[in-house]
C-alpha cells in the first residue's frame, strides 16, 4: 500500500534495529484519511471471506479495526487489556506474552459479542512476534467461531510473527511489510521483491 509506505518513510522514526515509531499517524496522533484508506484496503483483501465481525485489541488496533469494519459493513469488537468496571461476567480470556515488553497479560472479550456462527477478521496495528494475534485467535476459538483472516497494518517481517501465523494456516494480509530497520533505514519487503 503505497500511501502507507510513504507515511512510514516521511513521518516514521526508526528507534532501533527492531522498533519503528509511528505515533504521528497510528499509535498516538491518528491520520483519519489514512485510516479510511487502510479500511478500504483491508475490505478489498478480505471481501470474499464472508466476514461477520472484526476483532481487534485496544488501543492502537481500534482505529484500523473500526475502518475495516465500516467498509465491510460489520461490527467491530476490541479486546480489553485492563479490567473494566462493567466487563466482568462471561468473559472469554486469553493470555498474551509480549516479548518486546517482557510481560504477560490477560486480554478479554465478552462472550455475548461472539457467536459460534461468526467468521472473524482479526485486525492489529503491528505484527512483531504474533502473540497478540494468537491471543485474539484463541478467543475466537473459545467462542466456537472461526478466524477467517488476520489483517495487519505494519508487519515487521524480520520477526517471527508472520511465519508463526502463516504456518498455523491463517490468511495473513499486511499492508506494509518491513524487511529491515537496520542503520536507521526502513526497507520494505516489496522493495526487495522489485529489485529481484
Ligand atoms: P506481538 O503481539 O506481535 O507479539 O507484539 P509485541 O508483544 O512484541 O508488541 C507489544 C506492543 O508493542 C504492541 O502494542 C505492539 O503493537 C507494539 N509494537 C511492537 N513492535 C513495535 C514497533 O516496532 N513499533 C511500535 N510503534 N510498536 C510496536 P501495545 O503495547 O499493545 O500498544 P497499544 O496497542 O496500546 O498502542
Amino acid at each position: 500500500m503505497q500511501l502507507l509506505q510513504q507515511k512510514i518513510i516521511n513521518e516514521g522514526t526508526v528507534l532501533s534495529d527492531h522498533v519503528l515509531k509511528v505515533d504521528a499517524f497510528l499509535n498516538h496522533q491518528i491520520d483519519p484519511q489514512l485510516m479510511v484508506e487502510v479500511g478500504k484496503e483491508f475490505a478489498r483483501r478480505f471481501q470474499n471471506d464472508r466476514i461477520t465481525k472484526v476483532l481487534t485489541i485496544e488501543s492502537s488496533g481500534i482505529a484500523p479495526g473500526l475502518m475495516a469494519a465500516l467498509e465491510l459493513g460489520v461490527p467491530v469488537i476490541f479486546a480489553r487489556k485492563r479490567k473494566s468496571l462493567t466487563l466482568v461476567n462471561d468473559l472469554l480470556t486469553a493470555s498474551v506474552h509480549s516479548f518486546t515488553k517482557n510481560e504477560t497479560s490477560d486480554i478479554s472479550v465478552s462472550q455475548k459479542f461472539l457467536e459460534p456462527t461468526d467468521n472473524v477478521l482479526i485486525i492489529d496495528d503491528f505484527l512483531a512476534n504474533g502473540q497478540a494475534a494468537l491471543g485474539l485467535a484463541n478467543i475466537v476459538e473459545l467462542a466456537g467461531a472461526k478466524t477467517a483472516g488476520i489483517g495487519i497494518v505494519i508487519e515487521k517481517s524480520f520477526q517471527d510473527g508472520g511465519l508463526l501465523l502463516r504456518d498455523k494456516g491463517f490468511k495473513v494480509e499486511s499492508l506494509a511489510r518491513i524487511q529491515s530497520l537496520q542503520g536507521g533505514k526502513v526497507t520494505f519487503v516489496e522493495d526487495l521483491e522489485v529489485v529481484r
